[in-house]
């Protein structure tokens, strides 16, 4: 269900605030990750008006061809994949957030990517709205990435962890199965409280066919994370 307009106005608000204060991150000549979503999507706008304006000269790579195609159209200089590349700072949103900073992410899809551009960085800065920090991750369901074939087993091995799965539909044309960039399936394990991330993170490893779950552990280095006006911020 989609929270009342009001709370998702206020919500929208708290996103372009954590993504303003993100930007004060920024230091002229980096290379940045960035990530997908609203939120960061609010963070590429501001970034690519400052690199127009001449007050940043950066480099990225993008989590998702959404952000890509975004980033491109604002004039943000983008650089491919190669080996070396190492990211300053990568600036992503979350789906949940606990104090230790342990997330869950890929309620956009883009989990796979997420990660990969999260290990590659010396610094990941998750920027949220106040809806996102939570005491114990679980409520969202947790997103995997799936290769097709291995799909039936998948669901089978995800259900008896007790995370009942969902496989994700296109929301465009809803007879068919989401799929990331990369052309794999998505599910959504229903665990509703995940009481230890670390166990649960190397039992998904596991199952042969699941490419990437969006449990990232020990990976974030500090949150913004706006609560009404104020953007605090939190360290794990
Ligand atoms: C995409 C993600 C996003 O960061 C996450 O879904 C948060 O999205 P939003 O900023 O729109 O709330 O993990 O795969």
């Amino acid at each position: 269900m989609l929270p009342p307009a009001s709370a998702s106005n206020q919500l929208n608000q708290e996103k372009q605030l954590a993504a303003a204060a993100a930007l004060r991150w920024v230091r002229d000549g980096m290379i940045l990750g960035l990530g997908t979503g609203s939120t960061a999507a609010h963070f590429i706008t501001l970034l690519g008006e400052a690199v127009r304006n001449g007050q940043l000269r950066v480099q990225a790579t993008a989590t998702s061809q959404a952000s890509e195609a975004q980033a491109r159209e604002l004039g943000i200089p983008l650089l491919e994949p190669r080996r070396g590349l190492r990211f300053d700072l990568t600036v992503d949103g979350a789906d949940e957030l606990d104090p230790q900073l342990r997330l869950i992410k890929g309620g956009g899809g883009a989990l796979l990517r997420e990660k990969i551009l999260a290990t590659a960085s010396e610094y990941l800065l998750i920027i949220a709205d106040s809806s996102k920090l939570v005491p114990q991750l679980g409520q969202f369901p947790l997103p995997l990435e799936v290769v097709p074939f291995a799909l039936p087993w998948v669901l089978d091995a995800v259900a008896e962890l007790g995370g009942p799965p969902v496989l994700r539909h296109n929301r465009q044309n809803p007879q068919e199965p989401a799929r990331s960039d990369q052309g794999n399936l998505l599910v959504d394990c229903h665990f509703n409280q995940i009481s230890d991330p670390a166990q649960l993170a190397t039992q998904l490893q596991t199952i042969p066919g699941v490419v990437e779950h969006g449990l990232f552990l020990g990976l974030a280095r500090a949150a913004l994370v706006t609560q009404g006006e104020q953007v605090m911020v939190a360290r794990p």
